[in-house]
Parts: structure tokens; C-alpha cells; sequence
């Protein structure tokens, strides 16, 4: 894959999106005081939070509701995944409580994914609020291309090659955009075009640990790849101060969008 190496030109599914709120904290604790105290402590730099399946099935609703005063974006990651009928339900009930940005997982099949994008948009539509963005996971970060090979058994395909196809399955069932690491997103860029959003987690500033992340890139590289949103976890919420761990990153991604003052 050819990686551009200046900053990173603008492009229109994020052009009026902070920088700071191109940045999902991802809120992994086991309850709302605890995701609420980080919360409380990130407001001065206005960045989004992304609330997972750990805290989302220990506080609900409840928690999300808490940390949207507190920042920009708040995505509900719960990778839906089952059939068609129930994660449409589980659409309706998330879109009809409030949530903007969700996800589902590709694996579901293009009818789930149909499903989830019809439920989205009706539900929008029955409480008068704009569509949410409905984005699909694609390939795990924390699977490698052994992964692909041994376990999934695509023989046929490298990860990146499986990675793309999955993505635009994705765009054709209409969701909005997908999860994917950003060491593949500059290829799916490409593929689905400047309007679909790439959400990536495996991100590590230089010199942290991986941990269980294995397809891992910096936050600078990410965004020159073309990510729109990038996810971080343990480097800000297992840092000492994770204050002035999100500010380094935040920093990290203003010096490779050229230096963009918001
Ligand atoms: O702590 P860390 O930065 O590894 O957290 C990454 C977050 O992104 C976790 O909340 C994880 O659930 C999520 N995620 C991921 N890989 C995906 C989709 C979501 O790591 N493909």
C-alpha cells in the first residue's frame, strides 16, 4: 500500500468536524462513575467518547445519555450481530433512545445489514431527527492475517483484500461507513469513496504497548491514510494523566492535518 506522506487534505465527510472531535475515547470501565470521572476530566479538549459493550451492558442508556454533555460525538459500539429481524429491533430501540453513531457487525450477512439501515432511518424519521450514522465492523484489529488464513479460512484473499471487500459489501447495504484498522484505510478510501466513513481502533502512539491489538498504526499515520475517526482506549484511560495523553494525540493528529487550528 502507497502511504501519502504530507499532511492530510481535507475531504468532505469530515470537513466540518474538529479535529479533537475526530477522536473516539474509548470509555472501557465497568460503570458510569468511573467513564463519567475520565469524561469529566477530557471536557476542556472537546473530544467524542465511544461506549462499549462493557459499560454500555453495566449502565445502558443512562451512561450515554450522562456523557453527551461532556462530548462531541458519542458512538454506541455494541457490533450488533444476529438476524436480520432482531438487530433491526435493536436498531430501532438505540436510534428511538437518542444514539447517532452505532454500528453492526459485516459478518451478519447484506441482509442484516439491510435490515439495520432500514430500521435506522424509520426510526429517525418516527422521532424527527436526522438519520444516525450506521457504520459496520469490518475485520477485528486484534486479528492478523494468520487469522484470516487459519481460523477464518480465506484462503483466497489477504487481510487488506478481505478487509475491502467486507467494506464495500458494507456501502452497498447503505451504511455510512465502516471499522477497519487504518492500516487499511487508505485502500477502502479508495474503493468506497470520499463520503464513507472510516472509523479505526488499533491505534498507538509510538513507544505504547499494543497489548491485544495486532494490525496497530500511530495516530499520524492514521489520519495521513485517510481515517475520518480514530478510536483510543488504554493509551488515554491506563495512562496516568490521560488528560495530557489525549492532548498529545490530539496534537500528534493537528501536526497531520497540517496544523488545522480547530
Ligand atoms: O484500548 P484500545 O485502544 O485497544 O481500545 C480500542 C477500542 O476499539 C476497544 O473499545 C475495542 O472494543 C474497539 N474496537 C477495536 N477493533 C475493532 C472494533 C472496535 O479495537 N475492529
Amino acid at each position: 500500500m502507497t502511504l501519502s506522506s504530507g499532511p492530510v487534505t481535507s475531504k468532505s465527510a469530515t470537513d466540518k468536524v474538529s479535529v479533537a472531535e475526530r477522536l473516539f475515547v474509548a470509555l472501557d470501565y465497568p460503570d458510569a462513575a468511573s467513564a463519567l470521572s475520565v469524561a469529566e476530566k477530557l471536557a476542556p479538549l472537546g473530544v467524542s467518547y465511544k461506549v462499549g459493550m462493557q459499560l454500555f451492558y453495566a449502565a445502558g442508556m443512562s451512561v450515554v445519555r450522562q456523557l453527551q454533555p461532556y462530548g462531541k460525538k458519542v458512538f454506541v459500539d455494541l457490533k450488533l450481530h444476529d438476524i436480520p429481524n432482531t438487530v433491526a429491533g435493536a436498531v430501532d430501540s438505540l436510534v428511538r433512545q437518542g444514539v447517532e453513531f452505532l454500528n453492526v457487525h459485516t459478518q451478519g450477512g447484506p441482509e442484516m445489514m439491510q435490515a439495520a439501515v432500514d430500521a435506522a432511518y424509520k426510526a429517525a424519521d418516527a422521532i424527527g431527527k436526522p438519520a444516525p450514522k450506521l457504520i459496520a465492523v469490518t475485520l477485528l484489529t486484534s486479528l492478523s492475517e494468520r487469522h484470516v488464513r487459519e481460523f477464518l479460512f480465506v484462503e483466497s484473499a489477504s487481510a487488506q483484500e478481505y478487509v475491502q471487500h467486507l467494506a464495500l459489501q458494507a456501502k452497498k447495504c447503505g451504511m455510512h461507513g465502516v471499522v477497519c484498522s487504518a492500516q487499511e484505510a487508505a485502500l477502502i478510501r479508495k474503493a468506497c469513496g470520499p463520503d464513507f466513513l472510516l472509523v479505526t481502533p488499533g491505534i498507538r502512539p509510538s513507544g505504547t504497548d499494543t497489548q491485544d491489538q495486532q494490525r496497530v498504526i500511530t495516530p499520524a499515520q492514521a489520519l495521513k491514510n485517510d481515517s475520518d475517526y480514530l478510536v483510543v482506549g488504554r493509551p488515554i484511560t491506563g495512562a496516568a494523566d490521560p488528560l495530557s495523553a489525549a492532548r498529545g494525540i490530539v496534537e500528534e493528529m493537528r501536526g497531520a492535518l497540517g496544523g488545522a487550528t480547530e
